[in-house]
């Protein structure tokens, strides 16, 4: 199938920013008899084939959620195994992400992160600054709700400073203390794994984003499955609340 990566125009055209609810790899892990760290590691095999997939279709921005705020309370084991996907991920994707001209960001409160990973995530933002084919953003100890209130808190410093007037604070003013600040809101929403539910991701951000949501586990998530899933979106319209 030909999907055409046309200028967005608002309805049918390539999404420009696709954010995916990665969910589904323990099930996936459990139902081969496998601990579920071995679906964590088939999902970042699926990681890659999106962000290709995403390069190749002319989608311009990818933004993936790969641990929440609440994932903490997840056992201490899967926890480490989380972390340690993620370090290998970045150590081993870094060169090649930089040089396919990905940027990598990253979303979330890193200060619960292990000091190295905080290192790590540092370096391959910066090293990855000046490039533009593809922004990246991965969500780690990410929480929508957390993200507002971070940027009410930001708000009110300044206005307490004198610098922002209460009537000052309009929605674009409202971003620029979010941290998705200079990443246009996701057109497209992707949940795996048949949980229709937004788990405290992109809250602010997905008002009007068109969801998605698919039975298909994570770590099966190939690149038809992101094709149909644009594919299935060129055919909505979006109304913002006109009448279309
Ligand atoms: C998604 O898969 C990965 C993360 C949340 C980090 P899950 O680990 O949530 O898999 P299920 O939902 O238990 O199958
Ligand atoms: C959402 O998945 C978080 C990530 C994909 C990182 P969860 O599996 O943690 O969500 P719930 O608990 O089913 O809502
Ligand atoms: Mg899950």
């Amino acid at each position: 199938m030909a999907l055409a990566s046309s200028t967005y125009d608002g309805s049918s055209g390539m999404p420009t920013h696709v954010a995916i609810i990665m969910d589904g790899n323990g099930r996936w892990a459990k139902a081969r008899g496998l601990p579920r760290i071995e679906g964590h590691r088939k999902g970042v095999e699926a990681v890659r084939t999106a962000t290709k997939t995403c390069m190749d279709l002319g989608v311009e921005y990818l933004t993936i959620y790969a641990f929440s705020a609440e994932n903490w309370k997840r056992p201490l084991r899967e926890v480490d195994d989380l972390m340690g996907l993620l370090r290998l991920y970045i150590r081993r994707e870094l060169n090649e992400l930089r040089r396919n001209g990905v940027q990598l960001r990253f979303i979330g409160d890193r200060s619960r992160l292990s000091n190295d990973i905080m290192k790590l995530l540092q370096e391959a933002e910066t090293e990855t600054a000046v490039n533009r084919r593809l922004i990246f953003t991965v969500a780690v100890n990410y929480g929508g709700r957390q993200e507002i209130l971070e940027a009410v808190q930001g708000i009110a410093r300044d206005a307490k400073d004198g610098a922002l007037e209460p009537s000052d604070i309009t929605e674009a003013v409202f971003e620029r203390y979010l941290q998705s600040v200079d990443v246009p809101d996701p057109d497209l929403l992707i949940r795996t794994s048949g949980e229709q539910r937004l788990s405290n991701f992109l809250l602010w951000q997905s008002a009007y984003t068109e969801l998605a949501f698919t039975s298909t586990l994570w770590p099966d998530f190939t690149r038809q499955c992101l094709e149909d899933a644009i594919s299935d979106y060129q055919k909505r319209e979006r109304r913002y609340g006109g009448t279309g």
